[in-house]
């Protein structure tokens, strides 16, 4: 084998809504001839991940980020991953400012500033810091762009920062959607559905919690991470085009998208994992499939990808029932949902196939701890 994963994360879904780190008031006080206070205001907030298992591919709003249906997923524990965000609002600002990952951006976004504004909007107009200057710092631990939804968590956690400033209440999926899309469902834990909706101002397009991660808490997640470089196409560009060329996509939000949800809302609701895994590895394929049928073609999964399709495959058909599911976002790292119980002999058997990197191999697999057993049983 060529190419092999170089890091394995293995997670739990998650349940709180959201963690504020730190909310406090800062009171500088500066002394000298002319004494005066400068007040500023900080919130630093965390936010998870989420791994759809009903893709959402393709809007039917450019604008307002709806999207042509509905799509479901599971949000990760930020134990492990998760995007940080910190806001500092001070009158002694000159100007907004925004960094990601250390490096400062342009504030001039146009996805921002509506975030900003539509947050701004529902703010009590009285308060004292909505005219002053922020300076926003995000930073997320996970490889950026890598197919991993760096952007719905960094816009989650970046809109619930700013509805935590700003003190507003009630649902801010719709306002995180607006940033980007799958960001809505990284609001809330467990298993997370968002909704189309119908209104053509999208204010009922938002998420929901169909089921909290205690429902099914014996529930992993294993994020094989293939490479760090940043994905060839942007979900952004690539979505568009399937809109525009996919016969398949059209086919796929018609017939396929409205049945699977029901089904695998239903696998869920009854914890029945076989059926879970089925639709989950299907909506995953025929993503792709669409992907594939767009023209010109946006491949996102590549020859470890295909590898990891086949060892899973095999190894359900080894264990004669789906014991493991695959499924992958618009890059090339794996996504495997399984239970507790079959982490072990998955993580053996993965690398047993992908022979881990011999430097560091103590950073190869992170996250919750397991005991991996080297296997002599051949399964592929
Ligand atoms: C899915 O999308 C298609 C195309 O926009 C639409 O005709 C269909 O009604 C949608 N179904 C659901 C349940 O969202
Ligand atoms: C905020 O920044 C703008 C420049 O973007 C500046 O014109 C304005 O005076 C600043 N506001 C405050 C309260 O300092």
């Amino acid at each position: 084998m060529l190419c092999s994963y170089h890091l394995i994360l293995v997670v739990r879904l998650f349940d709180i809504k959201f963690s504020i780190v730190t909310y406090y008031f800062y009171y500088i006080i500066f002394s000298g001839l002319d004494t005066y206070y400068s007040n500023m205001k900080v919130v630093t907030c965390i936010a998870p991940v989420n791994i759809a298992v009903i893709k959402y591919w393709g809007k039917r709003d450019e604008d307002l980020i709806l999207p042509l249906n509905d799509s479901l997923s599971g949000t990760l524990s930020t134990e492990f991953m998760c995007a940080k965000t910190s806001i500092l609002a001070s009158p002694s600002l000159q100007e907004n400012r925004f960094w990601l990952n250390g490096i400062e951006q342009s504030f001039n976004n146009r996805r921002l500033e509506s975030c900003l504004k539509e947050v701004k909007r529902r703010a009590n107009q009285a308060l004292p810091h909505l005219n002053w200057n922020i300076s926003i710092c995000s930073k997320n631990n996970f490889p950026t762009a890598a197919g991993l939804a760096s952007s719905a968590a960094g816009y989650a956690c970046l809109v619930y920062a700013l509805a935590t400033l700003y003190e507003i209440q009630g649902d801010i999926s719709g306002i995180a959607r607006i940033g980007s899309g799958s960001a809505c469902r990284s609001v809330y834990g467990g298993w997370v559905q968002w909704c189309k909706g119908t209104t053509s101002d999208g204010g009922d397009c938002i998420a929901r919690q169909i089921a909290p991660a205690s429902h099914w808490p014996e529930m992993r997640v294993l994020i094989l991470v293939v490479n760090d470089a940043r994905k060839k196409y942007s979900s952004t560009s690539g979505m568009r085009s399937s809109v525009e060329t996919s016969q398949l996509l059209k086919y796929r939000a018609s017939e396929i998208v409205p049945h699977r949800l029901s089904e695998i809302t239903e696998a869920i609701k009854n914890k029945d994992f076989e059926k879970f895994a089925e639709i989950t590895m299907k909506d995953s394929n025929q993503f792709h499939a669409v992907c594939l049928d767009t023209y010109p073609p946006c491949i996102y999964m590549n020859d470890v990808s295909h590898c990891i399709v086949d060892v899973i495959h095999a190894y359900n058909e080894y264990k004669t029932c789906n014991k493991v599911a695959y499924t992958f976002d618009a890059g090339p790292n794996a996504c495997l949902y399984l239970l507790e119980s079959e982490v072990e002999e998955v993580l053996s058997v993965i690398n047993y196939v992908f022979s881990p990197p011999t430097a560091n191999s103590e950073e190869y697999v992170k996250g919750l701890t397991v005991s991996i057993k080297t296997i002599s049983q051949k399964y592929y």
